[in-house]
């Protein structure tokens, strides 16, 4: 690291091959990243990890992805460094979200280089751990929610949803958007989460290890207009019987009997239809931060680790029983 101006070098994080999941994860001292000109280097603060992360590690995306070495995440908070020439947006010590790009990640590493496009700023008051939680996540909840016509400025009609695996990354931000769309919104989770759910707004709370949990029997009898699926234990049929006359289930975690059930129930009343990757960008970040901002939605953080003991937060995400999301502090 040099002693003034630009560093010369970073620590970061790198796997060389697919498998091995966190035992895998090297430290490395790399040479910080060099600036396009409409690039955007950031001192990272605090990063999350998705269940895509270590997925892409699995070879889920094989042979597209990744490229090796790798140096995974993509969802990062941290203050601006340096700035490219053609960036105005942006200026030296601003505070800033940004998520990298999918599959090529580098969020574990003390510096990132980001697109001005793919970097929001971070209002006065949201934390970095709390921002980190957003970008796939916060993005998926926003865009699941939107593809069913949410509105969330208070003047939707509302429809009875179902959010599934509701105490997870996407669940929570889930939870709580669909509440400001005047859902009514029955929620699964484990007992142990029952109560954090509930605080998130949720009117009813199922466990999804009871027999009516399993069946996603409605407390109040109802049916739902919408499922938002976020667990990839669920399957077409046996989401289908808790469908209303019209009612679509919008699957986060497509598995292939999905993908086929949503293609046959194209025409059909009742339908399943796949969010396999987010589109959703920066106008839509800001978006969410202006609401953590406001008080309106919050990060559950499950747990926060040191850089140095990192592969802890990348083995409690492929565990699969986190609460919210799970941030790696610099
Ligand atoms: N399509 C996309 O763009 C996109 C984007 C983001 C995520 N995803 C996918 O969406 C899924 C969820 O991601 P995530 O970040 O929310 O995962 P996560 O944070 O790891 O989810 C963990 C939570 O899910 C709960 N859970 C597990 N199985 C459940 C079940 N059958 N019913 C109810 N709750 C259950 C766990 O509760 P217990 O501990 O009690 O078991 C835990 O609290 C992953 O498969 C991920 O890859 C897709």
């Amino acid at each position: 690291m040099a002693t003034g101006g630009r560093p010369t070098t970073m620590r970061a994080i790198q796997y060389t091959g697919y498998g091995g999941g966190a035992a895998s994860l090297k430290y490395v001292e790399i040479p910080v990243p060099l600036l396009g000109k409409n690039e955007v280097l950031v001192k990272v603060e605090a990063a999350s990890i998705n269940p895509a992360d270590w997925k892409i590690q699995k070879g889920m995306l094989r042979p597209f992805l990744p490229k090796f070495p790798c140096i995974p995440v993509t969802d990062v908070a941290g203050e601006v460094a340096e700035v490219g020439s053609s960036v105005r947006e942006f200026k030296v010590a601003d505070k800033v979200l940004c998520r990298l790009k999918f599959g090529k990640g580098g969020g574990l590493a003390e510096y990132v280089v980001a697109s001005e496009s793919k970097i929001a700023a971070r209002p006065a008051g949201v934390s970095a751990a709390d921002a980190a939680g957003l970008p796939i996540s916060g993005l998926t909840a926003l865009q699941a929610l939107m593809s069913i016509g949410t509105k969330f400025d208070g003047t939707g009609r509302g429809a009875d949803i179902l959010v599934t695996a509701a105490s997870g990354g996407v669940g929570m931000y889930a939870v709580q958007l669909a509440k400001l769309g005047n859902h009514h919104v029955t929620a699964t989770c484990g007992a142990r989460n029952m109560e954090v759910v509930r605080a998130l707004g949720a009117d009813e709370v199922l466990d999804y290890k009871t027999p009516e949990g399993q069946a996603l029997t409605s407390p109040s009898g109802r049916k739902y207009d919408y499922v938002i699926n976020t667990t990839d234990a669920s399957r077409w049929s046996a989401l289908r019987p808790s469908l209303s006359g019209r009612g679509r289930v919008v699957d986060v975690t497509p598995n292939p009997g999905n993908y086929i059930a949503s293609v046959l129930t194209m025409f059909a009343r009742k339908k399943i239809s796949m969010l396999a990757q987010v589109s959703l960008g920066k106008e839509h970040m800001r978006f969410l931060l202006e609401l953590v901002a406001e008080g309106k939605l919050r990060t559950v953080v499950d747990s926060r680790h040191p850089f140095k003991k990192a592969a802890e937060a990348w083995e409690r995400s492929m565990a699969g029983h986190a609460t919210g999301k799970i941030i790696v502090e610099m």
